[in-house]
């Protein structure tokens, strides 16, 4: 499963892959937005251009994130190489971010840069069990019940 250490957070984030980055943020109480953001944003259609992040270069594996998609190629002209736009980045494999990149990108690049270097844990780390199913529960206790815990009385017939 995919980590994703969130740097201005200080937090890592397990999902599965090809999760929405935007989705696992969002799940994960991990603010993406600036003001303008937060004011009001596309929910992830990749029009606001509000859900920038910085991602670290993966060197030496395969991409962490899927490819480019044409909003972004038209979106992020002029930007920072290694941004991306959260809501429209599929997480392959575990990698290091960086929201709100605009608030300080050359502190920030730095900050991600010293991320990168530490080892992201393989995963899985805390993924959330499913809640208890209160139906089964029941269901189970009435086939107990049914079925008598006292075991066998002497004179029964146990078969
Ligand atoms: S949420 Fe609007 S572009 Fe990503």
């Amino acid at each position: 499963m995919p980590v994703i250490r969130f740097v201005r957070e200080g937090c890592d984030v397990e999902c599965f892959p090809g999760e929405n980055l935007r989705d696992v943020a969002l799940r994960s109480g991990v603010e993406l937005y600036g003001l303008k953001g937060k004011l009001g944003n596309c929910s992830g259609c990749g029009q606001c251009i509000t859900c920038f992040v910085g991602v670290a270069d993966n060197l030496t594996g395969p991409p962490a994130l899927s490819a480019l998609t044409p909003v972004e190629q038209r979106k992020l002209r002029g930007r920072p190489r290694g941004w991306r736009l959260a809501c429209q980045a599929m997480v392959e494999h575990s990698l290091v971010v960086l929201t709100r990149p605009q608030l300080g990108w050359a502190q920030g690049e730095g900050l991600l840069a010293a991320a990168a270097e530490a080892p992201l844990p393989a995963g899985p780390i805390a993924w959330p069990t499913p809640p208890e199913d209160p139906a089964a529960e029941t269901e189970q206790s009435a086939t107990a019940d049914e079925a008598g815990t006292d075991g066998p009385i002497a004179g029964d017939t146990v078969r």
